[in-house]
Order: structure tokens, then C-alpha cells, then sequence
């Protein structure tokens, strides 16, 4: 099977790297093309026209952000769309259901299988090649598809038709951009009260309320750095798709709407390269009640 990858930024790189390691034939495209050296020297090939790798790939991933971007990326900017024609195309980026849905159509239409795979986890846990996977698509291809799923993550779930992978993995996202601004809602609330965080992280992550997030995520609070992982900027996409999407199933969300704000704030102030965790930036900067 040749691979190829479109997309190597924050996840995709270590993804393609994964898979390379694994042993597939690699071709991969990434529009900043200096973000890419490092996996070329490991072997992979590299193509300067998304055009050329679709041409050359058996299979497609593309590790993309807004829907903008894939559409103009994989459509509008491809000449001859007949290039797709029995070829099988995989998003595992984070997009909205009815953007997954759309994708399924135009895919068809170029006679292509298209099986949405987004993905859980962050940079590290890509580099680990744990992340977990959730899957939509014709059941059969999926299947086929599990070796290749199982070089990027130790979990692989499906989760039915299209879009139910994208569905399912926006419903987590909105959790996740909740606990991390609690976590730092709490930093923030202890940090005035002049409590010591590391007394504070040595309760936290030992009880009941430990996770794998806080766990990864509480260094950046003690050493005021953010190094991304996964960013603001696709923090506030992530919750435009979710805030879109519940208009459309009609849940309520008070508190993503809230959240959402929140991190449009962070924007504003200049953190939208940073790691999400650095939303507590934005509480930082609101009003001093109390000097420790
Ligand atoms: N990071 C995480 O923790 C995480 C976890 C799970 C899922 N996701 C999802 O996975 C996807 C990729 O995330 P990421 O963190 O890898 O994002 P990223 O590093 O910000 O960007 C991913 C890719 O999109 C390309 N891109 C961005 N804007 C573009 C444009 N205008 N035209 C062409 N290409 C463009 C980037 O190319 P350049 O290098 O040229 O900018 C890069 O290759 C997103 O949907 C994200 O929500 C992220």
C-alpha cells in the first residue's frame, strides 16, 4: 500500500513518521515545506503538488484544519478531480459531521472511498503511536484498514456510518476544552489564595479527579511555558464545529458557548499559537483582587 500523507504539522508529522517506521511506501505534502525536512531524512518521499501524490498514492490521509483549508487543499486547487478514481481517502483530522458528510458525497462523486478517522490524543501520544482512533466508513474498507490505523494508535474504534467518528469525536473535544479551562480556572482561583501549586498538583493528580490531560498538562502551569501540543487556534475551530453543530441537532451547550468566548479571548490577547492549557492566560489577565 502507498501512503500519502497531506498535512504535516503538530500531529501529522509524528503520525507519518509512525507509519514510515512501520514499513509503507510514504509520500507526503505539507504547504510550509520546511516543516517537512525532518521526514524526508527518514525516508519518506516528498511531493511539491498534492496533485503528484494523489496520483501516486493507493491511499490518502489528510491531518488538515479547517474545513476551508481541506476543501481548497483536496478540491478547488486539484485540476483533474478523475485523479481520485478508486483511490482511498481518509480524513483523521477534527471536522464538523455535516463537513464529513459533504466530504463523503464529493468523494463519491470522484468515484473514490472516503472513511472519516479522527483521532484522540495530542502531539506526545502521537509520537507514541497511542493514539485512539475512531472510525466511519464502509465497514469492509475500514477493516482493511486496521494495520495501517494500528501504526498511529492503540486503539482503533468504530464508530459506525459517516459521520458518527467526526460526531463522536467533536461530543469529547467539547469535554476536553472544558476540563482544561477548569484546570486553569482552579490554578488561577488557588494561585490568588496564595496556595502552593505543587501542594496543590500532588492532590489533584493522586485523587479522584486525576486524568491523563491534568497529567500532561500541569508542568506548563508551574513553568509558565506552553509549548504546543495542541493549539488555541484549533481549540476555537474545534468549538465553531461544535457550536455549529448543536444549532443543527439542537443541544444545548450553555457552557461551551461560554467557553467558547474564553478562548476567542486568548485570541485576541495574542495566544493563539500556544498550547490550549494557555487559557489561563486569559484569567490571568482579568482584574487582581489579591497580591500573594
Ligand atoms: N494537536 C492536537 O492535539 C490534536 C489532537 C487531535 C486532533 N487534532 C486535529 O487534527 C488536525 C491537525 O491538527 P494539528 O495540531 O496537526 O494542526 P496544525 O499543526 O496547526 O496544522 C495541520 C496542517 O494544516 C496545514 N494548514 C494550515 N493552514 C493551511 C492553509 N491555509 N493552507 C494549507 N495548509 C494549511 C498546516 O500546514 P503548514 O505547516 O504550512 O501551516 C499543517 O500541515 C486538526 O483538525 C486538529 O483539530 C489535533
Amino acid at each position: 500500500m502507498k501512503i500519502g500523507f497531506v498535512g504535516i504539522g503538530v500531529m501529522g508529522k509524528p503520525m507519518a513518521t509512525n507509519i514510515l517506521k512501520s514499513g509503507y511506501e510514504l509520500m507526503c505534502y505539507n504547504r510550509t515545506k520546511d516543516k517537512i525536512s525532518g521526514i524526508l531524512k527518514k525516508g519518506a518521499l516528498v511531493s511539491n503538488s498534492v496533485e503528484d501524490l494523489i496520483k501516486w498514492s493507493d491511499t490518502i490521509i489528510f491531518m488538515l484544519t479547517t474545513p476551508e483549508v481541506i476543501e481548497s487543499t483536496l478540491i478547488k486547487n486539484i485540476e483533474d478531480l478523475d485523479i481520485y478514481e478508486g483511490k482511498i481517502i481518509i480524513n483523521m483530522g477534527t471536522i464538523s459531521p455535516s463537513f464529513s458528510n459533504k466530504l463523503k458525497e464529493d468523494f463519491s462523486k470522484y468515484k473514490a472511498s472516503y472513511i472519516d478517522a479522527p483521532v484522540s490524543g495530542s502531539k506526545k501520544p502521537a509520537e507514541d503511536g497511542k493514539l485512539i482512533i475512531l472510525t466511519s466508513g464502509n465497514p469492509t474498507i475500514v477493516d482493511s484498514l486496521n494495520p495501517l490505523f494500528r501504526t498511529m494508535g492503540n486503539k482503533i474504534t468504530y464508530c459506525g456510518e459517516i459521520p458518527k467518528a467526526s460526531m463522536t469525536k467533536l461530543s469529547i473535544n467539547l469535554l476536553i476544552l472544558h476540563m482544561m479551562e477548569g484546570f486553569s480556572e482552579m490554578i488561577n482561583f488557588a494561585k490568588k489564595g496564595c496556595i502552593d501549586l505543587n501542594s496543590l498538583f500532588e492532590i489533584v493528580l493522586s485523587g479522584q479527579v486525576s486524568n491523563d490531560l491534568f497529567k500532561m498538562k500541569y508542568k506548563n502551569y508551574i513553568d509558565q511555558e506552553f509549548p504546543v501540543q495542541g493549539s488555541v487556534k484549533n481549540g476555537i475551530k474545534d468549538l465553531k464545529l461544535i457550536t455549529e453543530t448543536a444549532k443543527e441537532t439542537g443541544a444545548y451547550i450553555p457552557l461551551t458557548n461560554l467557553n467558547h468566548k474564553m478562548y476567542l479571548k486568548a485570541k485576541e490577547l495574542g495566544y493563539e499559537e500556544e498550547d490550549f492549557s494557555a487559557i489561563i492566560k486569559v484569567l490571568e489577565n482579568s482584574m487582581q483582587v489579591l497580591k500573594c
